[in-house]
């Protein structure tokens, strides 16, 4: 079987510890929760959930979180807090860039994680086939930027997105009702990042 690098194996460890990590999984929670009507029978997917940041904050407004994520590393930090979860949890690791997942879910939510898939269109293609009808993808990350956001761009595909053309890509995909809103911005010492929120239909 072939060895699968676990690229968060490290950070993982500390990923939660960032406290502007936290505000930006939190502004785009709120962004979600604006956005999208949310009720208490909806299972979601969350998308590179990581250790579950941005699960944490929408899972007062749903009844079920499904964590995907190839990261063992991140996902076990996932289930260590799942106690603190307001809504039933399952963790999936899968490496959705190469597999499939036989399930559907009345939404998929994601931050921070599309730039570390190369196949984009392919991606959004996965997504639409994993929703029920009328389900929605609320899809977080940054807007172009010049390769400076990551220290080590190991496993960075996208040095961010340009808006357009992922919204060529998401109708391409068969989503519908697509919109951008920009949901948090990242300071860092040497300049700001800005990080949109991507939603829309099936
Ligand atoms: C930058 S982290 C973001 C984690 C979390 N969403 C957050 O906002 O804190 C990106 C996550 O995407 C996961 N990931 C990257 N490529 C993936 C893939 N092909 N399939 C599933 N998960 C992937 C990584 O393991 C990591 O946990």
């Amino acid at each position: 079987m072939e060895n699968k690098v676990d690229h968060f194996a490290e950070k993982s460890k500390t990923w939660d510890m960032n406290s502007k990590r936290v505000q930006n999984a939190q502004g785009i929670a709120e962004l979600i929760v604006k956005n999208i009507k949310l009720d208490k029978s909806m299972e979601l997917m969350d998308f590179g959930a990581g250790t579950g940041l941005l699960s944490y904050f929408v899972a007062p407004f749903v009844d079920k979180i499904v964590a995907v994520d190839n990261s063992p590393s991140m996902l076990l930090e996932f289930e260590n807090k799942c106690d603190e979860f307001s809504c039933k949890t399952e963790v999936i690791e899968k490496d959705l860039s190469s597999d499939t997942l036989d399930r559907k879910f009345d939404g998929i939510i994601s931050s921070m994680t599309i730039h570390h898939l190369e196949d984009i269109p392919a991606l959004f293609s996965k997504l639409y086939t994993m929703l029920n009808k009328g389900g929605f993808i609320a899809i977080a990350d940054l807007d172009s930027e010049d390769g400076s956001f990551h220290s080590d761009n190991t496993g960075v595909f996208h040095h961010g997105f340009d808006r357009e053309t992922l919204e060529k890509q998401a109708k391409e995909a068969g989503f519908n009702d697509i919109r951008f809103e920009l949901a948090s911005t990242i300071s860092k010492p040497h300049r700001e990042f800005t990080v949109f929120l991507m939603t829309g239909h099936k």
